[in-house]
């Protein structure tokens, strides 16, 4: 007999989208959270730069949209863009409330009562940071109020494998394996909402922690729900390149305080792609650098911040100043080697303002959604806002939805007869790693129809054998992802084949100019 648990919400994922959801929900609902590993294991916790919202005197709303919507190249749902910068004051003083220690500001030049600095894309200094570890503080503070509510129950070590949908159509909870004990067991819920993260590990090079494997975007897509914009995956200028940092960031904030992009010889380059040079959006920042590093061999760039103070340093970036110092660099005095890596993923399961995908009952919100608001080119610092807005908009649909949600319905059990542990472990390592590799080189920062046919010749021969060796062998963690990444990787290909033109995040050789129509690419399973 499987073990159930019921419970009003089960949320999967405990990221800034997650965690904030639940507390919104927990005084009218309980909640079950869960997390594949530990409650600060998500992006969200290894956040650097801050977040952005409108809260200087010299700023506003205005300004707030329309950079979100320039970096979007044309296809941010101007709506969403509004309805989301415009709640950006409002979520930032709840999180005040929620008691995370932002840094205060030490002059009155932006008349705001904390500092705030800038990132790329932004016309004004509008990001809220709490030092250079911002979703660290917000994740610690979230999570002792999560682990102190009554109603909040939360469930580390267990990883969501597929959702149950009945003959309703709806959404009845999900199947789980408990990482501890090797065992499937099942939550059903009234609501289930996805809150997964991104798909940063498709790529060889990633900022993302390991838990970024697209597992919502693989379970929404098997439940039947469309996926939106799945070829815009953000690539991070500066991620630090040395080989013990395993995905470290040098955060945008460095730029945003004056840091200099140079090549080997101290020269400077990004005057020459753009005129707000080491400001410009993201996709601009990387496309340079991975130029300037195909053109002259070079293993890396440099980022160099050396004409500030070092207390200027150690005060603003504490936490990369010793990082970078560990290994050997003091960026006080030495520039940074650093190299863009896969860092954020634009596209994801459609919803609409309230969270609410194609399937009754099921809900996506964080990085694992597709909302609108970032087009084909996310802002930084846009993203821990995304989470914050619709967590609480998807916490009120939820609530007003709660009384007359349909009582639990029996669910159809987990069938393990035909399955037996697996003898080929290292089968579904190098599988991970071959993935990992192709996506780098073939649906990377510069794309061609060429190389996009050469991953998807790939990533159908490593589907067909990696859904064999789910039909027959016990799930573990490992053949879990693998399973989602190797999916999510061919929504990512197919996406990119579908688009004739560069546009944003994506750029191909083989239609380089940007097209009169912007348009999605809404793919339907
Ligand atoms: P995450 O925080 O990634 O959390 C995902 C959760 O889901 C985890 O708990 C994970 O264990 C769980 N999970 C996943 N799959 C399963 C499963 N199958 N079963 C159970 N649990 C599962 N954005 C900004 O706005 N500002 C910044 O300064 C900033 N800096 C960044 C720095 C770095 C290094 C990185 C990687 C990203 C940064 N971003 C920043 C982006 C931002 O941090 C993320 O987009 C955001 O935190 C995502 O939050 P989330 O709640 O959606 O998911
Ligand atoms: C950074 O600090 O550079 C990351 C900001 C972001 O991804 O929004």
């Amino acid at each position: 007999m499987i073990q159930t648990t019921d419970t009003d919400v089960l949320i999967i994922g405990s990221g800034a989208a997650g965690l904030s959801l639940a507390l919104a929900l927990a005084d009218q609902a309980k909640v079950i959270i869960l997390s594949k590993a530990q409650i600060d294991s998500g992006s969200s916790q290894y956040a650097q730069g801050g977040i952005s919202a409108v809260l200087g005197k010299n700023d506003t709303l205005e300004s707030h949209v329309e950079d979100t919507l320039n970096a979007g190249a044309g296809l941010c749902d101007p709506d969403i863009v509004n309805f989301t910068v415009e709640q950006g004051a409002e979520r930032i003083a709840w999180l005040i409330k929620q008691n995370i220690q932002f840094t205060q500001a030490s002059d009155s030049k932006d008349n705001c009562n904390y500092h705030l600095t800038r990132e790329g894309g932004h016309s004004h200094r509008r990001v809220i940071h709490a030092d250079d570890a911002t979703g660290r503080a917000v994740v610690s503070s979230l999570s002792l109020k999560v682990n102190a509510h009554p109603n909040i129950r939360f469930i580390d070590n267990n990883i969501a494998i597929d959702l149950i949908t009945g003959s309703s159509a709806r959404c009845l909870g999900s199947y789980i394996l408990n990482l501890n004990t090797g065992k499937v067991i099942v939550i059903r819920a009234k609501f289930v909402v996805l809150a997964t993260g991104g798909a940063g590990k498709a790529y060889l090079y990633t900022s993302n922690p390991d838990v970024s494997t697209g597992d919502g975007i693989a379970m929404a897509w098997r439940a039947g729900c469309r996926v939106a914009n799945m070829e815009f995956i953000q690539f991070h200028p500066t991620c630090l390149y040395h080989p013990n940092a395993k995905s470290f960031l040098i955060s945008e904030a460095v730029r945003g305080e004056g840091g200099k992009l140079q090549l080997a010889d101290g020269s400077s380059f990004m005057e020459r792609y753009d005129s707000r040079a080491e400001l410009a959006p993201r996709d601009i920042v990387a496309r340079a650098i991975d130029n300037e590093m195909k053109c002259l061999g070079d293993d890396n760039v440099f980022l160099n911040i050396t004409h500030k103070p070092k207390s200027f340093i150690i005060k603003h970036f504490p936490n990369i100043y010793k990082r970078c110092l560990s290994l050997g660099i003091d960026m006080a005095h030495q520039s940074i080697p650093v190299v863009p890596a896969a860092h954020y993923t634009c596209g994801g399961v459609m919803t609409n303002r309230q969270g609410r995908t194609d399937l009754e009952g099921l809900y996506a919100i964080g990085e694992v959604a597709f909302t609108g608001l970032h087009g084909a080119n996310r802002m930084a610092s846009n993203s821990l806002l995304e989470c914050l807005v619709f967590g609480h908009s998807a916490s009120l649909d939820i609530l007003t939805k709660l009384k007359d949600a349909p009582p639990l319905s029996n669910v159809p059990g987990w069938d393990e007869s035909r399955v037996t542990d697996s003898d080929e472990e290292v089968v579904v390592a190098h599988n991970w790693d071959e993935l990992r590799r192709f996506m780098w080189d073939y649906v990377g920062i510069v794309r061609s129809t060429k190389r996009l046919q050469r991953a998807k010749r790939r990533v159908d021969l490593l589907r067909s054998e990696i859904q064999e060796y789910y039909s027959h062998f016990c799930v573990t963690n490992d053949l879990l992802e693998l399973r989602n990444l190797s999916l999510v990787a061919d929504l990512i290909i197919r996406s990119a084949q579908l688009r004739h033109e560069s546009r944003g995040l994506h750029y191909t050789l083989d239609y380089p100019e940007q097209s009169s129509i912007a348009q999605n690419t809404i793919l339907t399973p």
